[in-house]
């Protein structure tokens, strides 16, 4: 199919897609979009995703052929882990599959990330994948994004301007919970009788959508046990904004630790957990107990990404557990979507199978800052401890060394 004919059903594909997106289209769609919004017959695009969940690079022979179009990716920052693999997945996946892609991080700099986006939609994208730095922050780019009606995915962190189109991410309040009830189990709360544990939380940053999730779903998991006794925050900062990380900065997390210990714990008071929303504050919180903690028994403590120096921590005994999230897959999820988007499919729980991933459907739990709720593809997390690492080597996205520590593969 000629290049030109493919670009007008694609922009006539997008314009029947955003209709059903998280603003509900009305916003994205320009005021002099193509009137028609069938989806074409036919186009040289398959939809289907064939990667199988394990396989996480996107087998070029099987590749759509050239579905043509160029994939603007931003990412937040190269210096928190997971984002570099993200970056790198999801430009290997689209290129695989035929794609020209641009790919930008933003330095953890909202202004930044907005001046990336202009480029990318200057340079003529015909789709965006954005993981925000600020899930507020993006309004006059996607503004530019809605006048040239070009979709967005927010990936993995929800944009809340009602420009973006689709949602792509874990199921964030699962993450939390997991790590919650993790505690619950370790400190065997239901059986607490009398005892009392004590416990501190480190959460994340305040401007990441995600960040309340993760805090509300572990406070769940965890508020019975404050209820009854079992469990107590000795320094009384609980709220999240009291125990918020901005830009996730595992020095913040050190700071804040360290205050926390040398104002509450300094006199011999028992630290039993420490719930931290991901690994990059589970970093510093480890680091603080480390090396500033009194007491001599094992401190719980939870994390989020698999992020090698905090998998070392854990073959080491010094964090507990990671709530593993497999982003090759998500990446695998963004590029079905973006495919079915392109090709003018309808958006709905019926694409799941053809992504080869679990994953969720869920058109409730995420809203814009106006209300509207964003159709989201919601992935599974799972808990890793020391138990089951080979599970990470078995993904094939990570290898054990001879000393037990594992090495991600990209
Ligand atoms: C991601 C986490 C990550 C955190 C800091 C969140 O939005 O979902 O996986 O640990 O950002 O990078």
């Amino acid at each position: 199919m000629k290049r030109k004919l493919l670009g007008a059903l694609l922009s006539t594909a997008m314009v029947a897609s955003l209709a059903v997106g998280c603003g509900g289209g009305n916003d994205a769609a320009p005021a002099d979009a193509p009137a028609e919004t069938e989806a074409p017959a036919e186009t040289e695009t398959p939809a289907e995703a064939e990667t199988p969940a394990e396989d996480a690079t996107a087998d070029a022979d099987d590749a759509a052929p050239a579905a043509g179009g160029k994939i603007g990716i931003s990412m937040p920052t190269q210096s928190l882990e997971r984002w570099n693999r993200d970056g790198a997945y999801l430009d290997e996946q689209f290129k695989a599959a035929g794609f020209e892609t641009i790919l930008t991080y933003s330095d953890d700099k909202t202004e930044q990330q907005v001046n990336d986006i202009q480029n990318m939609l200057a340079d003529g994208v015909d789709m965006l994948v954005i993981a925000a730095i600020d899930g507020n922050a993006l309004n006059t780019a996607l503004e530019g994004a809605a006048e040239q009606n070009i979709p967005v995915i927010s990936y993995d962190r929800l944009i809340l301007n009602d420009a973006a189109s689709y949602y792509v991410s874990f199921d964030n309040y699962t993450v939390g919970k997991l790590q919650g009830e993790y505690i619950v189990k370790a400190l065997d709360l239901e059986n607490a009788g009398d005892k009392t544990y004590n416990i501190e939380i480190t959460a994340g940053d305040p401007a990441d959508n995600n960040a309340t999730y993760f805090y509300q779903g572990a406070i769940d998991a965890i508020q019975p046990y404050l209820d009854n006794g079992a469990l107590n925050i000795v320094s009384g900062q609980k709220d999240f904004d009291a125990v918020a990380t901005p830009g996730w900065k595992t020095d913040t997390a050190l700071g804040r630790a360290q205050n926390v210990l040398s104002s509450y714990y300094a006199d011999g008071t028992q630290l039993d957990a420490w719930l931290c929303s991901n690994d990059s504050t589970a970093l510093g919180v480890t680091q603080a107990v480390t090396s500033d903690y009194a007491g001599s028994n094992t401190v719980v403590i939870t994390g989020q990404d698999g992020d090698e120096a905090n998998l070392k921590n854990i073959v080491d005994g010094t964090q507990t557990m990671t709530v593993y999230k497999n982003v090759s897959n998500e990446s695998v999820v963004t590029l079905a979507l973006a495919k079915a988007i392109l090709a003018g499919e309808s958006i709905d729980e019926s694409l799941i199978p053809s992504f080869g991933i679990e994953c969720a459907f869920d058109t409730e739990s995420y809203e814009t800052s106006a209300g509207n709720k964003c159709p989201s593809f919601l992935l599974v997390p799972n808990v890793i401890t020391k138990d089951n690492l080979q599970d990470l080597v078995d993904t094939g996205l990570y290898t054990m060394g001879d000393d037990g520590y594992l090495s991600a593969t990209n």
